[in-house]
């Protein structure tokens, strides 16, 4: 097979070897946030496609979605334990390839979707260049985060290395932006998501307004930020955090976020212009 041949780099085997390891439990705490599926049906609508192409699909909960709204779905996922998850669906057809090698056929699908999986592939440029070859003309959706708001998040004064591991994987949307451009020679839309406070997917920003969900140990395995924290950081991190929930001192600093239904922790759906 022609994966098999391919050298790997680094950071390319860390990424997938990450999902082999964190991901076990991913479909218990990652399912599908029905706000940010909706907004992705609105955003693909203009498309008009028939075949979207999921690239980093996980356990493939945004595909099912797609797939039951009528789209025939190409999951991409590198990773057997992610994959081995996925619930089965006719028009979801699984596909063991990376971003950077997509082994698809060109023009074999209308629009590409990458949902929080950007920030894991080693080569964007490379990943562009793929989904422009395989949508014949480079239409794409991105949700992904403004890694310049991390510093913002109330969640680093307990795990301060989460700035430096967001800023140095996920991709400024400024230069995300001017990369698609110049690939796909198409204009291209930011907009912000601000979170619901019951987010049902629970990535790294999904406790903003409940801080208690990162004191259960089920809730950090879904989320890599946490997975690549040294035990030395989560102990004091979660110990402290722990402590400030029963003295009052995080209500007293952030409880306003507990008021909000929505707030804008820096998540951004990237698309290109139908
Ligand atoms: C945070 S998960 C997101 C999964 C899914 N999109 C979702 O939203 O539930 C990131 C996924 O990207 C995959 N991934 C890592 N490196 C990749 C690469 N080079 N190409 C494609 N997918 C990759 C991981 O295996 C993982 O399943």
């Amino acid at each position: 097979m022609e994966a098999s041949c391919t050298v790997l780099s680094i950071r390319q085997v860390e990424s997938i070897m990450l999902y082999d390891t964190i991901g076990k439990t991913y479909s218990q705490t990652r399912q599908s946030d029905p706000r940010i599926a909706a907004k992705l049906l609105e955003i693909l609508e203009p498309f008009q496609a028939s075949t979207i192409v999921d690239i980093g699909a996980g356990t493939g909960s945004y595909a099912l979605y797609l797939a039951e709204h009528g789209y025939q779905v190409l999951a991409v996922e590198p990773s057997m334990v992610m994959r081995r998850q996925a619930i089965a669906h006719p028009a979801v057809h699984w596909i063991d390839a990376k971003a950077e090698e997509l082994l698809l056929p060109s023009h074999s699908a209308d629009v590409a979707i990458i949902i929080l999986a950007l920030h894991h592939f080693h080569d964007y440029s490379q990943a562009l260049q793929e989904i422009h070859r395989v949508t014949g003309g480079g239409q794409v959706v991105i949700f992904t985060y403004d890694p310049d708001l991390i510093s913002s998040f109330w969640l680093t004064r307990y795990f301060p290395s989460f700035i430096t591991d967001v800023q140095s994987t996920f991709l400024p949307i400024a230069t995300l932006t001017a990369e698609i451009e110049t690939i796909m020679d198409t204009a291209v839309n930011v907009v912000p998501f601000p979170l619901p406070n019951d987010l049902s997917d629970s990535f790294a920003a999904v406790g903003w307004s409940r801080p208690e969900l990162y004191l259960d140990h089920n809730i950090r395995n879904g989320i890599s930020s946490f997975a690549k924290l040294n035990d030395d950081e989560v102990a004091p991190g979660l110990s402290n955090l722990r402590k400030d929930l029963e003295i009052g001192l995080w209500d007293q600093k952030y409880g306003y976020l507990r008021q909000q239904t929505h707030h804008d922790v820096g998540y951004r759906f990237v698309f290109t212009t139908a």
